[in-house]
């Protein structure tokens, strides 16, 4: 069957003037659709959505808006706009030209880190795939299905540059992408929690929230790579994680929105009385925030690695807006890192997962800083926090060590008192109840301020077709 590639796949890698790719794709695209009605999200599929579609990759283009069934969107592959005589910004290689094609030395490692990033995209889609049918309103429901077609969309270009770069060994890559399920236990995906379902609200935020952004900080790396299609494959991506985000950090703000209207109404803080209520009072939510955050941390790796140094020195992934630093060579300076026994002088190529997480950590301050001056201007005595950076971590140099969320040795028992009880979970998970009427929510949060795309917060954002 003919494709017309211009039109199904709106791409800006001029699709149609490469038959190995087009043959390439002519036989993962069925598969991939396959997979997207198999374990995408449920029951919607028929529905029209109102989705945003990339069309092209400049400002009027990549944001095209209008009603669509999900297995009819059109997933693109675009590339942030080639720089002429780009350079390699970092490393061994350092103000030599990117790369268009793949260094033979770098293969197996480039392919890794595609292989990796790709595998979390489909796995998140395949973690909410019934969430759906808890949304709190339309409007969440239409922001859950545009998360999960651009999570698609981001597999799709991983796909493409294996299929594009790297022969046999990516379309075998590509097609096992589609073959690892998100908590299968014969062919789990590669990322320990991405094979975790995320069954309610208050964690598809945290999601969005938390582990979302690391991928944009993974992203970050990545963009700046020395492999030029990837860094401008990541460049683009990452337009559409800062959707990801903002739907994470309005969700929460909704959540605590409503619940101080009720504190104010009520005149008490008291958890009990707010569940009662059918409310997320803050100390839970503040669970949710010491769980999400800290599995998050987990993402970036050991804080002292060599991988990381390998790849730095490699040019193969630098560290997020690394124009921004003074030094691209980093191979005469140390980093202060604490460890369990102390302050340690470590290389600074070793300690890039660190360095990147760092980056990570100030930029999940941000909202919490915008929740709390919520909460401050309504009158009310608490803040939210980021636990220490060491608090219940499975990764690095405190990993099993039994600190507490202000990073200090604490029990056991301090330490689960600080993040979601069984309790929580169930209560969480009690009050999820779909709402499908246009304009209305359900009671744990508020609609927003704004609909999406100006349309008014009534507006059909996922009908029956
Ligand atoms: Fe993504
Ligand atoms: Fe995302």
């Amino acid at each position: 069957m003919a494709i017309d590639y211009q039109t199904k796949i709106p791409n800006n890698v001029d699709l149609s003037n490469d038959r190995g790719l087009q043959r390439a794709l002519e036989h993962w695209q069925p598969a991939f659709l396959d997979w997207w009605k198999d374990l995408g999200p449920t029951t919607y599929q028929g529905h029209d959505v109102y989705l945003r579609t990339a069309t092209s990759v400049d400002a009027k283009g990549w944001a095209t808006f209008g009603h669509v069934k999900m297995p009819d969107y059109r997933w693109g592959i675009f590339l942030a706009d080639k720089q002429p005589e780009r350079t390699i910004g970092f490393g061994d290689h350092m103000g030599k030209p990117a790369w268009q094609q793949v260094p033979g030395e770098y293969r197996s490692t480039l392919r890794r880190l595609i292989v990796t990033q790709g595998d979390t995209e489909p796995a998140s889609v395949e973690q909410q795939r019934l969430l759906a049918l808890t949304a709190p309103s339309l409007y969440d429901m239409r922001n859950l299905f545009q998360v999960n077609v651009e999570e698609g969309r981001h597999l799709w270009a991983m796909v493409y540059l294996l299929h594009a770069y790297f022969g046999r060994d990516g379309r075998e890559e590509a097609e096992e992408m589609l073959y690892r399920h998100s908590g299968d236990i014969d062919n789990p995906r590669i990322l320990g929690t991405f094979n975790e379902p995320i069954d309610d609200w208050l964690s598809f935020y945290m999601f969005t929230y938390f582990t979302d952004r690391d991928g944009k900080y993974q992203l970050k790396s990545l963009a700046e790579s020395g492999f030029d299609p990837l860094a401008r494959t990541c460049q683009f991506m990452l337009t559409e994680e800062a959707h990801h985000m903002f739907v994470g950090e309005t969700g929460i703000g909704r959540i605590i929105k409503r619940t101080l209207e009720e504190m104010q109404k009520l005149g008490t803080d008291d958890p009990e009385t707010l569940r009662k209520a059918g409310l997320f009072d803050f100390p839970l939510i503040q669970r949710y925030i010491n769980f999400w955050y800290s599995s998050a941390l987990d993402l970036f790796g050991a804080e002292i690695s060599s991988n990381a140094a390998t790849y730095f020195a490699n040019g193969l992934k630098g560290r997020p807006d690394e124009s921004t630093y003074e030094d691209h060579d980093c191979s005469n300076s140390v980093e202060q890192i604490e460890t369990p026994d102390g302050m340690e002088e470590v290389a600074s190529r070793n300690a890039m997962n660190w360095v990147t997480r760092n980056a990570y950590v100030r930029d999940c301050g941000i909202g919490l800083q915008r929740w709390n001056r919520t909460i401050a201007k309504a009158g009310f005595d608490f803040a939210f926090h980021l636990p220490s950076e060491r608090f219940n971590r499975k990764v690095g140099l405190w990993s099993g060590k039994e600190i507490g969320v202000h990073g200090k040795p604490a029990s056991a028992g301090e330490v689960e008192a600080s993040l979601p009880s069984e309790t929580d979970r169930g209560y969480v998970k009690s009050q999820m109840v779909g709402v499908t009427e246009p304009g209305k929510c359900a009671n744990w949060t508020t609609l927003p301020d704004r609909g999406i795309n100006n349309m008014p917060l009534d507006f059909e954002y996922v009908r029956a077709a």
